[in-house]
């Protein structure tokens, strides 16, 4: 199969990044199904698209129209067999956890098309490992977004073991079709490029406030200002959801070592359930006015 045979893609999971590039598959033109494991999620995650894509259109980004074609090419399922009955590529983001993703990837088997492709949205998770619960390792590799999918450019397709690489040459040609710049990571290894740099960078943020040395303001005046980065520390982390870092450094921490402990800001704000944005409560809170600091 090459990217020219893919017509229809279906996303697993409906949330932050799951509709994000659901978005984008439709923007490219593919037929999306967008699925999750209850309506309510799955309606969360398409009302998500159309806000979006109005916004896109509000901002002159695109035309109302295409806005609207894109909305068109989605639909929405909670049953799994009927979601990828005509899947080519099926992208699975669902949460960062190998339990959750090995259960689905268990169940995607049996009810997905001999020749679809499975591209995974982990942020960090063992590709190799996860392919081997499939029949289809070599039609198996990572496809990682960054947020929000619609306006970052980058997508790492990461090889595992037993990719093939017209999986990876597919994965790449398609992430181009929709617009993206695909850079390929040969070496599955935690957090693969991106998280194994950035991730790191949050969690020492919040090891410098955790000592008292810096406060989260200061801390993020120099990330955002001084270092360039479009958000400060503090505010990816409650962007992106400071369980998404978290989960990503437990599990660079179990594989790589003690330099990458999570702070234990981190764990208390994931135990608090303040999540970031998402939540509407993180490092800042977002109900209580734009992004103030919560004490
Ligand atoms: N769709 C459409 N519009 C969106 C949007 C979306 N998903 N998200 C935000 N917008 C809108 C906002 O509502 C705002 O509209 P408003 O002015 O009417 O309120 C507008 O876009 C802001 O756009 P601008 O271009 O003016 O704003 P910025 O220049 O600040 O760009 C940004 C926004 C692109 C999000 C920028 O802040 C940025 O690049 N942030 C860093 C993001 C980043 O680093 N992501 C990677 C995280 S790591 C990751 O995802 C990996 C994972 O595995 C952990």
């Amino acid at each position: 199969m090459n990217v020219d045979d893919v017509d229809s893609i279906t996303v697993l999971g409906a949330g932050n990044m799951g509709h994000g590039i659901a978005e984008v598959a439709a923007l490219a033109g593919y037929d999306v199904v967008l699925r999750d494991i209850e309506d309510e999620f799955v309606q969360q995650g398409y009302d998500k698209i159309e806000w979006s894509l109005n916004k896109l259109a509000e901002k002159d980004r695109l035309s109302q129209e295409d806005a609207d074609a894109a909305l068109a090419r989605v639909s929405t399922a909670v049953d799994l067999a009927e979601a990828v009955a005509d899947a080519d590529v099926v992208i699975e983001a669902v949460p960062e956890k190998m339990a959750i993703k090995k259960e689905v990837y268990t169940e995607l088997e049996e009810h997905a098309p001999d020749h679809a492709v499975f591209a995974t949205n982990t942020s960090s998770l063992s590709i190799t490992e996860l392919s081997e619960v499939t029949a289809r390792p070599e039609r198996f590799c990572g496809m990682h977004f960054f947020n929000p999918p619609v306006r970052m450019d980058l997508v790492e397709v990461i090889s595992g073991a037993h990719t093939a690489d017209e999986t990876l040459d597919l994965v790449e040609d398609l992430a181009e079709s929709m617009g993206k710049t695909p850079v390929r990571v040969r070496k599955d290894s935690p957090g693969f490029i991106v998280n194994r740099i950035l991730v790191p960078l949050m969690n020492e943020a919040a090891w410098i406030v955790h000592a008292g040395d810096a406060t989260m303001a200061e801390v993020d005046s120099t990330t955002k200002y001084d270092m360039g980065l479009p958000m400060g520390s503090f505010e990816l982390a409650d962007y992106v959801g400071i369980d998404v870092g978290y989960h990503v450094l437990e599990y660079m921490h179990e594989v790589l070592g003690d330099a990458y402990e999570p702070c234990p800001l981190l764990s208390e704000k994931v135990e608090a359930g303040d999540l970031g944005q998402k939540t509407g409560r993180g490092f800042y809170d977002y109900e209580d006015g734009e992004g103030a600091e919560v004490p």
